[in-house]
């Protein structure tokens, strides 16, 4: 069965009690099962991983790109948390792999602190998607396997 990976980054695995004003009540498990649920509509399994570290984030990036030249992963849909306004090491790490990679941020990151308004992922991600709530998951799934 083809794959997707679900990656989200550091402190997301507070989802549920952490702003829930900015991220709501769901916990990062009813996301992931969410995901579940939306790939197997289409055929596919999904792989979650959540990690605080930026290294284990870079190694499930390049695990996705080698899978994706095997044809055995198609997409990733990755929540970089904070690592998103700070980390160059995971935008190369995306930028030298094939595999399409798609943004997502819960809350609408250009609506808050000035320091959240960069992505040094947006410029080597296949889309984004902004401020849609954990809604944004399902639609970054969407994306992927309805081209
Ligand atoms: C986030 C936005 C980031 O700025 C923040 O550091 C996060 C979560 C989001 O999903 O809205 O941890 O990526």
């Amino acid at each position: 069965m083809k794959k997707l990976l679900i990656v989200n980054g550091p402190n997301l695995n507070l989802l549920g009690s952490r702003e829930p004003q900015q991220y709501g009540y769901e916990t990062l498990a009813d996301v992931e099962e969410n995901c579940r649920k939306v790939a197997s509509e289409y055929g596919y399994e999904t792989e979650c991983l959540q990690s605080n570290t930026e290294g284990h984030l870079i190694d499930a990036i390049h695990k996705a790109g080698a899978e994706f030249k095997q044809g055995h992963c198609d997409g990733v849909v990755f929540n970089p948390g904070a690592y998103t306004h700070t980390s160059i090491a995971l935008h190369d790490a995306i930028k030298g792999v094939d595999v399409p990679v798609i943004e997502v941020h819960i809350s609408n990151v250009h609506a808050r602190e000035t320091f959240r308004h960069h992505s040094y992922i947006s410029p080597v991600a296949a889309g984004t998607i902004i401020g849609m709530g954990t809604k944004g998951y399902k639609l970054a799934i969407n994306f992927l396997l309805d081209r």
